[in-house]
């Protein structure tokens, strides 16, 4: 049970990574979010002026960059080359353009290796788009968590609201909507459920009632 591993995948906005994490505290599991470091990438060539089209340099770029997921009492920090980026990541700038990134084949193949090198002996809850299908092929649990567009938008404006971001409902629908449909449709690891995940539609569950439905899960499996 201790070096169980569990992949949770899905669109945008679906809350994946709040119940992942709590997923893995509840588990004692180290907690990955892949999605993280699509974004320190992305962040990097924007401020260094890198076009998000340019495969090659963007490959260049992850090449010689330094990036960690590191577990702190403020919940997983982002370190790129020795810099904190845990906020800068998640800017509506990074949001609405990381697909633009992830969709070249290079990229995903370097980061995929890095994302397999985290998986050691420990237990570990990961979660992004292609973690069933490509990252973790042999994880023990698939879940594929999914949820209206309507419900992920209004879940994200209230957020926002709680945050005292500014924030439009209609843009943020056609925000997540345009996401969906680059990471769905790129030719390389799309959005999709793997075969043996379970679906788990959130729409109308809370965040608690998600987290114990994946644990029950958990434990049919182990
Ligand atoms: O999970 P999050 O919304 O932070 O992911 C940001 C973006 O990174 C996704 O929209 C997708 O384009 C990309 N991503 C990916 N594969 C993953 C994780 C994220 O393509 N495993």
């Amino acid at each position: 049970m201790n070096t169980m591993t569990i992949a949770i995948d899905g669109p945008a906005a679906a809350g994946k990574s709040t119940v992942a994490k709590k997923v893995a505290e509840k588990l004692s599991f180290i907690y990955v979010d892949t999605g993280a470091m699509y974004r320190a990438l992305t962040w990097k060539a924007l401020k260094e002026g890198i076009s998000l089209e340019d495969e090659q340099r963007l490959v260049t770029l992850l090449g010689s960059s330094d990036l960690n997921l590191v577990q702190s009492e403020q919940g997983q920090r982002v370190i790129l080359d020795h810099q904190d980026v845990s906020e800068e990541i998640r800017t509506a700038e990074v949001t609405n353009q990381v697909s633009i990134v992830a969709k070249h084949k290079e990229v995903r193949e370097e980061m995929v290796q890095r994302q397999q090198q985290l998986v050691k002996d420990k237990g570990i809850v990961m979660d992004g788009r292609d973690i069933g299908t490509h990252v973790l092929p042999n994880a023990e649990v698939k879940i594929f968590m999914i949820a209206s567009v309507e419900e992920r938008a209004q879940r994200r404006h209230k957020e926002n609201m709680e945050k005292g971001f500014p924030s439009d409902l209609h843009q943020l629908m056609e925000e997540i909507r345009k996401r969906d449909e680059i990471d769905s449709n790129r030719a390389t690891a799309p959005l999709v459920k793997a075969e043996d995940a379970i679906e788990v539609d959130t729409t109308s569950m809370g965040i608690n009632e998600v987290v114990d439905r994946i644990l029950e899960i958990v434990h049919e499996k182990s």
